[in-house]
């Protein structure tokens, strides 16, 4: 059982009142507040131990190295991968799955090669491998998903052509909330040869990771929607896979020699993180990913997983409104609208009442092209959240409904 009221302590941003009224801080699928042991992490190491790595001849330099390897072997153990060169860090999801879909995608597509994605899909997910097919003349296909924003997973053998060579799938999407069968859907890819991206931006927050598990050959997420800092991020990929990729961006850090005719590259991870990395952020990472070992991933799922049938099922007693995402296994979000009413006008009128939630697409304009909708209400969940907060929301929601009808 997750203590609450002990957790709420622990993030100073959540005593703060706005608009005179106490902050419901319901829009963490777009970033998480930040616990007391990431920020003091993050001051900590600008103030003691502050310097560029992998570089240095001093003492400052060997301590934040070992900080931010360290950091890449918290992230090993919290997602199980088998090595730490398997982890890379990037600036975030989106930069997480251009490197994937640049420098995996841009090596192993040929023209005609086809790469399935789904529906579902936050951008981030889909316009890197959509550029990609058309660089490489190879094409985009799309699973569809089911009016109870689940994926046909019957239609999923016939989308697997013996032309696919890549499929992309978020593990819970930003909008449903529907946790996809990434186990299966992996064992269905490989036994026809294809490897598998996996986006968990949305995931990897709420319930148990574990890449060996699921079988994936690469697995994306971002700090910040993880309770650590802003611009780091991680792409685990599968060693096999890691070695033999080509960089995708070049500069210091991840060379072995240069010379103006020829130049060689360095051995995974470093290979992928040209340049200074984001070492305060990697170092924030492992704090926050202390903070969720500490509370125990298994415990926030329960908590939230609660906060989130309670929130379908008091949202649903309002007439009018439609949850989008009714699949049996969910996570995170909820998405509705009230019918005939602008999902950002409902969302100004909960704002000045101090709740904060995100309206609009969402990133995932072709999600919403399926229900013909120009934008959705979702309110998004944490570990901090409690019922009574959705017990606010859901009043929110009925003074907005009586304004705006
Ligand atoms: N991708 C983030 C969201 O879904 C920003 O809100």
């Amino acid at each position: 059982m997750v203590d609450t009221q002990a957790v709420r302590a622990e993030f100073p941003i959540l005593q703060r009142s706005v608009y005179n009224r106490p902050l419901v801080y319901l829009d963490n699928a777009a970033t998480t507040q930040k616990p007391r042991a990431v920020l003091d992490r993050l001051s900590a190491f600008y103030c003691k131990s502050n310097s560029n790595i992998h570089r240095g001849a001093h003492f400052l330099g060997d301590e934040a190295s070992g900080a931010y390897e360290s950091a890449r072997e918290t992230v090993r153990r919290f997602v199980n991968a088998n090595h730490t060169h398997e982890i890379i860090f990037t600036h975030g999801t989106t930069d997480s799955l251009n490197l994937a879909a640049d420098a995996f995608g841009g090596w192993f597509i040929s023209p005609g090669d086809e790469v399935l994605v789904t529906e579902m899909e936050h951008h981030s997910n889909l316009v890197p491998w959509q550029m990609l097919c058309k660089k490489k003349d190879a094409v985009l296909k799309v699973l569809p998903f089911a009016d109870n924003g689940t994926l046909q997973m019957e239609r999923i053998e016939s989308a697997l052509s013996s032309k696919t060579r890549l499929l992309a799938v978020s593990h819970v999407s930003n909008v449903l909330g529907t946790v996809n069968p990434i186990k299966l859907i992996t064992r269905l890819a490989h036994e026809r040869g294809i490897p598998v991206v996996v986006d968990g931006a949305q995931a990897i927050q709420h319930i148990p990771v574990d890449v060996q598990d699921l079988g994936c050959d690469f697995y994306a997420f971002s700090g910040h929607k993880t309770y650590a800092a802003t611009g780091i991020g991680v792409l685990y990929g599968k060693e096999n896979w890691l070695n033999e990729m080509p960089p995708y961006q070049y500069g210091g850090g991840m060379i072995s020699s240069v010379h103006f005719g020829q130049t060689s590259f360095t051995e995974t991870p470093f290979k992928f993180e040209a340049g200074t990395p984001n070492i305060a952020g990697a170092v924030s990472l492992e704090a926050a990913l202390e903070f969720l070992e500490r509370i125990g991933i298994q415990d926030i799922a329960g908590h939230e997983r609660d906060l989130l049938d309670y929130a379908h099922a008091r949202l649903q007693e309002i007439e009018g409104l439609r949850v989008y995402g009714q699949g049996a296994d969910r996570s995170g979000v909820v998405s509705f609208n009230l019918e005939g009413i602008s999902p950002y006008d409902t969302s100004l009128i909960l704002d000045k009442m101090g709740i904060a939630v995100r309206s609009g697409t969402h990133c995932a304009e072709p999600l919403m092209q399926h229900y013909r909708l120009s934008g959705t209400i979702r309110a998004s969940f944490a570990v901090y959240n409690t019922r009574e907060e959705v017990d606010r929301l859901v009043e929110g929601v009925e003074k907005a409904k009586m304004m705006l009808v």
